[in-house]
Parts: C-alpha cells; structure tokens; sequence
C-alpha cells in the first residue's frame, strides 16, 4: 500500500531528491515549503521525470509558528496516517537575523519550526502502522554548543556557522529525545547528515570559504541517499535515536550524545513554544 510521506523544504536540494524517488517508488509525497510556485514546479518536474506519481506541493513556513499550526492542521485532515515525516527544511543566514517572532531564524526554523510541526502531527504518526521520522541533522553539530541565551539574541557579533551548528545539534538532540519518547511505540526518529552537498543553501557562506569547499561538495542525488534509505529501507525499522551516515550508525559529537542535554533542551522549547504561541 503506498505510504503518505511528508517532506518539509522538498521543492529544492536534498528533500527534493528524496521526494523524487520516494515519489517514483510509489508513496504518496507531500513537499512543504515557503515558496508554493516553487514547490510546485519542483512537484511537475519529478511528474515529467517519472510519470504519474503522486506528489502535492504546499505552502509552509516553519519560521512562522501560527502558520506551522495552520499547516498541520490541514494535514491531520487530509492524512489522518503519516508514515513518514522528514524534517529537512533549513537555511544558512551569514550575519544573524531574527524572526519576526523574536528567534533566531536558524534555531527557529530548523529546530522550533519542526519541534511544533512534529508535536502537532503527533496524532498522524500515532495512527500509522510503524512511523518513521527522519531528520536531516548534519556533521556541523559537531561544533555546535546549546545555549539557549542565544535563542532569541540575534547579536551581530555571533558568527552565522555557530548558529547553524547550533541548529544541527538540537536536530540531533531533538531526535534522540524523541526516539526516548516515543520508546517501543512503533515510531522511529532518526537523523542523518547528508554529506557536503551543492545546494542553494550555501549561497549565503562568505566566497572564500564557498571556493574552499567547492571541490568538496557531491550531488543531491547522493546527498539524500542516507535520508530515503532511513525513510523506506526494511533493516532502518530497527534503528532508534541513531546519527546515520552513509547508512551506518555512527559517534555523534559528545554534545549530541548528552541525553540529559537532549531532556534540558525539549523542556526549554516546550516552554518557549507555550509562551510563543499562546495568543
Ligand atoms: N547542503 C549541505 O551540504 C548540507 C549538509 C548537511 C546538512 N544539510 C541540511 O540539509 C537540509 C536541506 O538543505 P539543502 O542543502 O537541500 O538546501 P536547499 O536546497 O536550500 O533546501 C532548503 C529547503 O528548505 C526550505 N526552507 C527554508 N526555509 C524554510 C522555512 N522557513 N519554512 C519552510 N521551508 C523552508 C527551502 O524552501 P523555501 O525557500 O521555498 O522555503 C528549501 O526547500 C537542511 O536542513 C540543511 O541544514 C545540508
């Protein structure tokens, strides 16, 4: 039976990749993003790529709370079973902006913008036989410290890469705290890092570095390989709060082992997120 997938940031990079050929193996793919024109040409060009497949583009912007309800709740309408949601939208900003609703855009998209995205599907993925959360982390956790001070300090002092770090380590915490959660409930969530890929969300990484790494980046095509096998592979259905990288569970930073940290950080987004959405 072909199972619902949710995609968040697929109309470009990786999760287009993903969505492409999770589309083309039959599943039924939702890709949700800011830009829905763009979303939903992404939709026809992998209709054209590979035939009839089932694949809907909507409008989503984790940078906006109220918006990420409203989302969700159309979801829970339309697909009261999810088998798999990927968190994979994010973006790097070079000098630290904020949202509008007072977070740091990097934390509060990629991290807060999923953490409420994820609790309001709750009931979808608890329908499901067997859900997979796949979240797309990265190796840059590697030199990221949680602080929450920082949250909703945009300091133009700051430097970007410590705040991208940052998010990565509380997708990462965010996952293996959840996987604790949701225990033996038939749900997995599990992170992976993609490798160095060429997508758009470096256009903002100072040119120096962007030309040091060039020679470095591989394609999206193999960037997303590790999310869809973490996504449809029989022998990931095993996994539980595992750091996947080439298909291996691997060492995370010690940081993002620290499920102490990991509980610390749920309560502290549990808390901001009352706050931030209560109106
Ligand atoms: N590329 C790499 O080397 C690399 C390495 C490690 C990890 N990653 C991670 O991989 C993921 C995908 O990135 P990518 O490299 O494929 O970059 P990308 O091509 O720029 O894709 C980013 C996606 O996120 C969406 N997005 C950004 N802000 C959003 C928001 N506020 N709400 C909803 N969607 C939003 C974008 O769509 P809209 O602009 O339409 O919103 C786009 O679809 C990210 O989480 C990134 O941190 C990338």
């Amino acid at each position: 039976m072909a199972r619902h997938i949710l995609i968040t940031g697929g109309n470009s990079g990786i999760g287009r990749e993903m969505a492409a050929t999770l589309a083309a193996d039959g599943d039924q793919v939702i890709i949700a993003s800011r830009d829905l024109a763009r979303s939903q040409a992404a939709a026809e060009t992998i209709r054209q790529a590979h035939g009839d497949v089932a694949i809907q583009a909507m409008a989503l912007d984790l940078g906006d709370l109220d918006d990420v309800d409203r989302f969700a709740a159309r979801i829970r309408e339309q697909i009261p079973a999810l088998d798999v949601l990927i968190l994979n939208a994010g973006l790097y900003t070079h000098g630290t902006r904020a949202l509008d609703n007072g977070l740091e855009t990097m934390i509060g998209v990629m991290h807060f913008g999923h953490f409420r995205l994820t609790q309001q599907l709750q009931s979808c993925l608890a329908s499901a036989e067997n859900a997979r959360v796949v979240v797309t982390s990265s190796v840059a956790h590697k030199i990221g410290r949680i602080r929450p001070a920082t949250f909703d300090q945009p300091n133009r002092h700051w430097m970007a890469l410590q705040a991208y770090a940052q998010a990565k380590l509380a997708n990462l915490l965010f996952t293996r705290e959840l996987a604790r959660r949701v225990g033996d409930s038939g749900i997995t969530a599990n992170c992976f890092h993609p490798g160095a890929v060429a997508t758009g969300i470096w256009a903002e990484l100072p040119r120096p570095v962007r030309k040091l790494l060039g020679n470095t980046f591989i394609d999206s095509k193999r960037g997303a390989d590790t999310g869809i096998w973490l996504a449809r592979a029989p022998e990931a259905a095993a996994f539980q709060g595992e750091y996947v990288v080439d298909r291996q569970p691997v060492a995370s930073s010690r940081a993002g082992a620290d499920m102490a940290l990991a509980a610390r950080l749920w309560q502290e987004t549990e808390r901001r997120l009352a706050v931030l959405t209560a109106h």
